[in-house]
């Protein structure tokens, strides 16, 4: 072994210097050769992929995936280097699949300053008091949907909170815009939600039209759809009509550092981004919820025992509520939605005793860091105690990512999740129709249940 790839400190500092100072051959780590058949088994089932590679290969391993050459690893020490690095010897990966789909001025595929300047511009909108300020409106839009879907008799658990987390995101974003616009704004955006093929994220050879059908055709359809409406939202407010607080108002007021305004593609690029990245992930993380704790059913009765004994149903209890956080956080280790995160080297790196080239990708795959047994004891078993018993390190437990991307909506997803959940537990009994077990299936990017979890209404409480 090279006496160059000694251990870390464990904060990355020794890798900051070393990655830069070296200069080498590449030296990979070995890995499944070909390419179409591991994306398709890591579009198939992404964790039983992982794990087979990561057992066989050991942990790094390399991934020859459509979008280029990736290097995966679940290991802490390794997650902790990669994070702890400058920002700077990272670009984000696969842009050229993801501008097609997001356009150029999502946060998703910006880099360097104008990725700065664009977190600078939107991290307050979802964190402290503004995010506290939506707490009632969630709670009322849990209620609501609730209410509208418990007529139905069966409820699919999927379709109720992506009801609920389309409505909240949206509301989010276009908050001062009036009730019929917010419908059809959402019903277009489900129709983009639904047209998104996952082939579509995986490879930009999948963009291609045939007669109408192909799926990049049915995206560009819905896609067109919602961009029309977005234009007639977008010109009241740059008229100076229905200001207001919401996302949109800062995006349509906002200016680049030079004083020129953000151009509207700049605006759609994220209003797309928000509305994708921000409501499908959290609906299938309550759905995950739902289910679990109703196969738990002593889980369920602890969460029940502390939504009973809260002196209010108010979204502050709520949102500090121990056990309803813990099983949030369950909830997301055992099924992180995005199993793995990617970034690409602008420079070279060491890692795990391997010398990364620039232009290689690299993947810290949650997946694996969260079914590690060393770190997690019967990492299958849904404990939220766990969450109690001890904390766990950014690089043992990261649902959101980590580094300079982790996620921008993470407190603001957790609160919402909070709200939704502790309120339809606190107020109503439900139960599972179909007890045969749900299993982690690809949706786009995401991982999703699959089934949609359908749940009767039993009583209310
Ligand atoms: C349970 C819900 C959610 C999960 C599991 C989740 C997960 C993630 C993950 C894993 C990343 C990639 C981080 C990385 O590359 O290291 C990410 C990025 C992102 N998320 Fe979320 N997310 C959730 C909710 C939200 C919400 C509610 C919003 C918006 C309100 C949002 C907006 C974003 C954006 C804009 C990025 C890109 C950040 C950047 O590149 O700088 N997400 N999310």
């Amino acid at each position: 072994m090279d006496p160059t790839f000694l251990p870390t400190s464990g904060d990355g500092s020794e890798n900051r210097s070393r990655h830069r100072s070296k200069q080498g051959e590449a030296r990979l780590p070995p890995g499944p050769r070909s390419s179409w058949r591991p994306t398709l088994q890591l579009i198939q089932n992404p964790r039983k992929a992982l794990e087979t590679w990561a057992n066989e290969y050991g942990d790094p391993f390399l991934l020859n995936a459509l979008n280029g050459p990736v290097v995966v690893t679940g290991r802490e020490d390794l997650l902790r280097i990669i994070h702890g690095q400058d920002p700077s010897i990272y670009a984000p990966f696969a842009t050229s699949t993801i501008i097609p789909l997001m356009g150029s001025g999502s946060m998703l595929v910006l880099e360097g300053e104008p990725h700065r300047f664009e977190r600078r511009l939107m991290i307050p909108m979802f964190h402290g008091d503004r995010m506290k300020a939506y707490g009632a409106s969630i709670q009322q839009c849990a209620i609501e949907q609730f209410e509208a879907h418990r007529i139905q008799g069966s409820i699919f658990t999927l379709d109720l909170m992506t009801a609920i987390s389309l409505e909240v995101i949206v509301r989010t974003i276009f908050g001062g815009s009036d009730r019929e616009i917010v419908r059809q704004l959402m019903e277009a955006s489900r129709k983009v939600v639904a047209s998104s093929s996952p082939l579509l994220f995986f490879s930009k050879k999948t963009h291609f039209s045939f007669l109408g059908f192909s799926p990049w055709d049915q995206w560009q359809k819905a896609k067109t759809n919602l961009f029309l409406l977005l234009d007639k939202v977008i010109e009241q407010r740059q008229q100076g009509n229905n200001q207001s607080d919401d996302i949109l108002s800062l995006l349509c007021g906002a200016t680049y550092e030079d004083g020129q305004a953000i151009t509207r593609e700049h605006i759609y690029s994220e209003l797309m981004t928000f509305l994708f990245a921000g409501h499908e992930t959290t609906a299938l993380s309550l759905t995950w919820a739902i289910y679990h704790l109703h196969k738990n059913t002593d889980s369920l009765g602890t969460l029940r025992d502390e939504l009973d004994s809260m002196a209010d149903n108010s979204p502050t209890s709520m949102s500090a509520a121990p056990y309803l956080k813990a099983t949030i956080q369950e909830t997301l280790r055992i099924h992180p939605i995005i199993t793995e995160t990617l970034r690409k080297l602008k420079s070279p790196l060491e890692l795990g005793g391997y010398f990364l080239p620039a232009g290689m990708g690299i993947a810290p795959a949650t997946v694996l860091a969260h079914h590690n047994p060393n770190t997690y004891s019967e990492p299958e078993s849904f404990r939220p105690e766990r969450f109690i018993e001890r904390s766990y390190s950014p690089f043992e437990y990261m649902p959101f990512g980590g580094g300079h991307r982790r996620c921008i909506g993470a407190a603001f997803a957790s609160y919402e999740m909070a709200i939704v959940l502790g309120t339809i537990l606190k107020r109503y009994e439900v139960e599972l129709i179909d007890t045969t077990p749900v299993v982690p299936r690809r949706r786009n990017v995401t991982i999703g249940p699959s089934s949609g979890v359908p749940i009767r209404f039993v009583s209310a409480r």
